[in-house]
């Protein structure tokens, strides 16, 4: 805990020298088999940061905390909604991942090359992940709600050598099978090498999935006969760690790319300042390793702060409302870091579950992915938090890796706001030129220079990198709305952006138009986001039809299928509403604004560019 003097003091001097205090981060928190020659470089609006550094991200999660005797620590606790719990040690977990990663390299796997993980949330996963940083493969993880098209655009875009899976996914009480969608996906992708596949559930050989052809290897085999030792590679501070795609604006996912030394400093930073951790915690983030969150707040971050990290199979109210505090009360959680969707939902059913647990064990609460409503974050307060606890509202993205805005324990904390700048963050609130703005106004959310874990690059298209710095000119771009109030409290509304937020996950509403109008019957859509009480909004879609279409509820049905087919479930609409056109400017683009203003009974603002 730390009072709002001490955190101001150091602050500013953050602000006032960030390389200094960079280099001191890197210096006292990390391992580098060779010290950087150069903190920080700026040749606009490209950035490297400890450069000439030599460090695996690896050796800091496991290795070290391995030679200071927490070998037989545990360091990831696997829990599902059948109560099965595997709990791996670091000593354990190295040997599991330098089996893999000899394995990738029996493959052939080197360097640079790309693996895509299309996994459910189990160790093997964990495993995986690590033995690619490991050797300097660069992993790509794709979340298993995914469907095939959306994983093969991802497998092409990143050109992947390897796809690690799974037979099935486990979802309340049902199996969801993962192997086929691959199958699907890597059709005719000649430049995919092999399949990996974990046979779950199956200790016993005659149980395991029985796989064809060449191109895939059984996960349990691949390792068998492999060495446990694997000298970690000597990765270059900018080498690239892993490529994660998220929606934009466009209708294609982006590939953003994080590299070694920067991602290890800053989210190994920000794990501990932000839950100020005590040696011995035990920590538990709800996100799968699909999004950013599972990267960097339930791998990288806390093991690299050598920290228990649970990692729970399933969803927050299967196969009863109080799941999860029975995990908290049984598991003595002491760090809980979830989404506001997660929680709208869990007060959905009512304080009486709540208070059937114990949640003495609990020191820090957080909340990440969306704005949340006060009331929602003031029955956090009350109903986990015991009305005492400090709630951590991080604000951050993909783009960012780690935690950028956000009141650390100790300090003020007002519900709904996200709060100040996390220490060598400069953030302010910005009219469309950059200038800023008064207190209380609304206005574009932005940061002023590169931070050790900013992006680098998107994958195949640095165009897209750049228009992070130019968009106004100098600053980064969030592509969200916010309010700084008198004291410096940022508050975030929500995307500037044609971005949706559905529980906490990006969608691009370009990205559910495209899937629309490739069903035969759409000929154009638009589609937006509206506010929803669990989800934090839900899709909308316009939809005009071919001449030849009628509406009809089995086309609904039918376009519903054709969205998840085409994207995931989660960018399936809740409502299609059929129209005979779409309001458009007179260039002919779709104006998503004022369907959205009409939509919700707002102003539709200035409609000079309205093609009437
Ligand atoms: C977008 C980034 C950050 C990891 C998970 C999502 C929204 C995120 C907050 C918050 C208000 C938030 C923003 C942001 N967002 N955290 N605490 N308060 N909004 O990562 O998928 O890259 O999405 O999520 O709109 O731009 P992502």
């Amino acid at each position: 805990m730390i009072t709002n003097e001490q955190f101001q003091k150091t602050y500013e001097e953050s602000i006032k020298d960030p390389e200094k205090f960079w280099e001191q981060v890197a210096r006292e928190e990390i391992s580098w088999f060779k010290k950087w020659d150069k903190v920080f470089n700026w040749d606009f609006p490209n950035y490297q940061w400890f450069l000439g550094g030599k460090l695996n991200i690896t050796f800091n999660c496991l290795d070290r905390h391995i030679t200071a005797g927490k070998g037989d620590k545990a360091a990831l606790t696997y829990l599902n909604e059948k109560y099965e719990r595997i709990t791996i040690t670091y000593k354990e977990l190295l040997l599991q991942v330098n089996k893999f990663a000899n394995g990738l390299k029996s493959l052939g796997v080197k360097k640079g090359d790309k693996v895509v993980l299309y996994m459910p949330l189990v160790i093997e996963q964990a495993v995986a992940m690590l033995a690619c940083a490991r050797i300097g493969a660069v992993h790509s993880v794709v979340f298993a709600g995914f469907s095939a098209n959306a994983l093969r655009e991802r497998i092409e875009d990143c050109q992947a050598k390897i796809v690690v899976t799974a037979n099935w996914t486990l979802r309340r009480g049902t199996k969801k099978e993962l192997k086929s969608t691959v199958d699907e996906a890597v059709k005719g992708l000649e430049f995919v090498e092999n399949v990996i596949v974990l046979s779950r559930g199956s200790s016993s050989r005659s149980e395991r999935m029985t796989l064809s052809g060449d191109k895939e290897t059984d996960y349990h085999q691949l390792i068998q006969n492999q060495s446990d030792i694997c000298e970690p590679e000597p990765m270059e501070s900018e080498d690239a760690l892993f490529v994660l795609y998220t929606s934009g604006s466009t209708g294609k996912p982006k590939g953003i790319v994080h590299t070694v030394g920067g991602y290890s400093v800053y989210t190994h930073y920000t794990t501990k300042k932000v839950f100020d951790i005590q040696d011995g915690d035990v920590y538990w983030c709800t996100a799968d390793f699909g999004w950013i969150t599972g990267h960097s707040y339930v791998l990288y971050g806390p093991l690299s702060n050598g920290l228990t990290s649970l990692m729970v199979e399933g969803t927050p109210d299967y196969p009863t409302p109080d799941h999860w505090y029975k995990i908290i009360e049984q598991e003595k959680v002491n760090i809980f870091y979830t989404s506001p969707t997660a929680l709208r939902m869990l007060r959905k059913y009512g304080e009486e579950y709540p208070k059937k647990h114990n949640f003495e064990s609990l020191r820090i609460l957080g909340t990440v992915g969306e704005p949340i409503n006060p009331e929602v974050w003031l029955w956090y307060k009350k109903n986990i938090g015991g009305d005492k606890l400090p709630i951590e509202d991080t604000w951050w993205q993909t783009e960012t890796a780690g935690h950028m805005i956000v009141a650390l324990p100790g300090l003020t904390q007002k519900p709904g706001k996200a709060g100040k700048p996390f220490y060598g963050i400069e953030a302010d609130v910005v009219d469309e030129k950059g200038q800023s703005i008064p207190a209380n106004e609304k206005g574009f959310l932005i940061i002023k220079k590169p931070w050790p874990s900013a992006l680098r690059d998107c994958l195949n298209n640095h165009e897209r990198f750049e228009k992070y710095w130019t968009e106004i000119k100098g600053v980064y771009f969030t592509g969200d709305f916010a309010i700084k109030d008198e004291d410096g409290d940022i508050q975030v509304l929500g995307r500037s952006d044609d971005v949706m937020n559905i529980s906490g996950h990006r969608i691009g509403s370009a990205e559910v138009e495209n899937a629309l109008v490739s069903h035969p019957a759409v000929s154009e859509s638009a589609v937006i986001g509206k506010p929803d009480e669990i989800k934090g909004e839900r899709i909308k879609a316009f939809v005009v039809l071919k001449p030849e279409y009628s509406p009809s509820d089995d086309l609904i049905k039918d376009i519903k299928s054709h969205i998840k087919r085409e994207i995931a479930s989660m960018a399936v609409p809740d409502e299609i509403e059929f129209v005979a056109s779409l309001p458009k400017t007179r260039s002919g683009k779709i104006m998503r604004r004022v369907l959205k203003a009409r939509e919700l009974g707002q102003s539709e603002g200035d409609l000079s560019v309205l093609d009437q």
